[in-house]
């Protein structure tokens, strides 16, 4: 059998993706546009504990994929000096692991712990006193001859990621002493992060192209960085190279990203609730099998933008459609849906 990758035009365009992230990735606060109130509590954060010369207090950012939790684990290790460890909670699969890791990290080093909700039961243990008293707490031996060992680990900063606070475990969330919630990021700082962008990879862009990319990327930095290349291929093989505002919107018409940044995944979402569940309620698992995704993407992906919006409403019988979602949709609205007393749902 021949090996068809060999035969692949443009081998491996994930592999290449992740390199145009990595150089994207802001490394220092002063590359970090948006967030200002993290960056700014980060920022006193860092200075004081240089100041004392202690690591920096375990810090916990959550929110939507995209927004910048990994890129901020590396912000804090380039601004604190120090070496930046990676691992997330799947990747660690028993105590023993986290332990060797543990072991291993230097002085006032940053542990980054990505989808930290993810972590096991046993390897959570192991980690309590991990953050709490720099402790390792082994068992040697067995049975009756079995005693515990404490292990003095270096000071070091957990710096943990999640899209999903609520899976976190309260004792492991209480051991954060830092949390920090990441928000979409404005239309402001959305085209400071396409310009940003544009200017790294080298492409010609107008302002007020770069600033129609950033008002339709959902507030979400990893979608504007996909939807400007998007936009450069286009503007390469239709017009002539520049991304004009005309260019963007032509090129974001055809990737079929609405006004304001919704793609075909979310207006199918939404048209679900409408057009299969006259507007909602419905439950999450129904919703979900009716789309044939996962629970999870639909919650972490799809959901908190149009949540933001004002398009879709979570309530304890299920998801319910908005009437401005049927504005946008340019679906008729009617009183009929949700709460009316004819039409009891059952199976919400
Ligand atoms: N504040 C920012 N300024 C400029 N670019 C940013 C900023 N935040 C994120 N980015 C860009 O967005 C990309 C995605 O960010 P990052 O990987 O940090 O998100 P994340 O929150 O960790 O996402 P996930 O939940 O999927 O892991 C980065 O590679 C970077 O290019
Ligand atoms: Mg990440």
């Amino acid at each position: 059998m021949s090996n068809d990758d060999d035969r692949l035009l443009s081998p491996n365009s994930n592999e290449d993706d992740q390199q145009v992230e990595k150089s994207l990735r802001p490394k220092r606060l002063a590359e970090f546009i948006g967030q200002e109130k993290v960056a700014e509590q980060l920022r006193i954060a860092i200075a004081a504990a240089q100041a004392r010369k202690d690591p920096l207090d375990h810090t916990l950012f959550y929110g939507p994929p995209g927004l910048g939790k990994t890129s901020l684990a590396g912000v804090i290790a380039n601004e604190m000096g120090v070496q930046l460890k990676i691992t997330s909670g799947p990747a660690i699969e028993r105590a023993g692991d986290l332990a060797a890791i543990l072991t291993n990290v230097k002085k006032n080093d940053v542990l980054f712990i990505d989808e930290v909700h993810r972590l096991n039961r046993a390897v959570e243990e192991v980690l309590y006193p991990a953050m709490e008293d720099f402790a390792l707490d082994l068992i040697v031996g067995k049975g009756p001859s079995a005693r515990n060992l404490r292990l003095n680990l270096d000071q070091f900063t957990v710096v943990g990621a999640t899209t999903r606070l609520a899976l976190l475990t309260s004792p492991l969330r209480d051991r954060f002493v830092s949390v920090h919630r990441l928000e979409f990021y404005s239309d402001q700082a959305m085209y400071e992060i396409v310009a940003r962008a544009a200017r790294i990879l080298g492409m010609p862009i107008i302002p007020e192209g770069a600033m129609e990319i950033g008002r339709r990327a959902r507030g979400t930095p990893r979608i504007a960085n996909r939807l400007l290349r998007r936009v450069r291929d286009y503007a390469q093989v239709i017009a002539d190279g520049v991304i004009t505002v005309e260019v963007a919107q032509a090129a974001l018409a055809q990737l079929e990203v609405d006004q304001l940044g919704l793609d075909e995944n979310d207006r199918r979402l939404l048209r679900a609730i409408i057009e299969l569940f006259n507007g909602g309620p419905v439950g999450l698992s129904t919703l979900a099998a009716a789309l044939a995704e996962e629970v999870d993407a639909i919650e972490d992906v799809y959901e908190p933008f149009l949540l933001q919006l004002g398009f879709l409403q979570r309530t304890p019988r299920g998801r319910i459609a908005t009437r401005r979602a049927y504005d946008h949709l340019g679906v008729p609205y009617s009183e009929r849906s949700a709460d009316d007393p004819q039409q009891p749902r059952l199976f919400s």
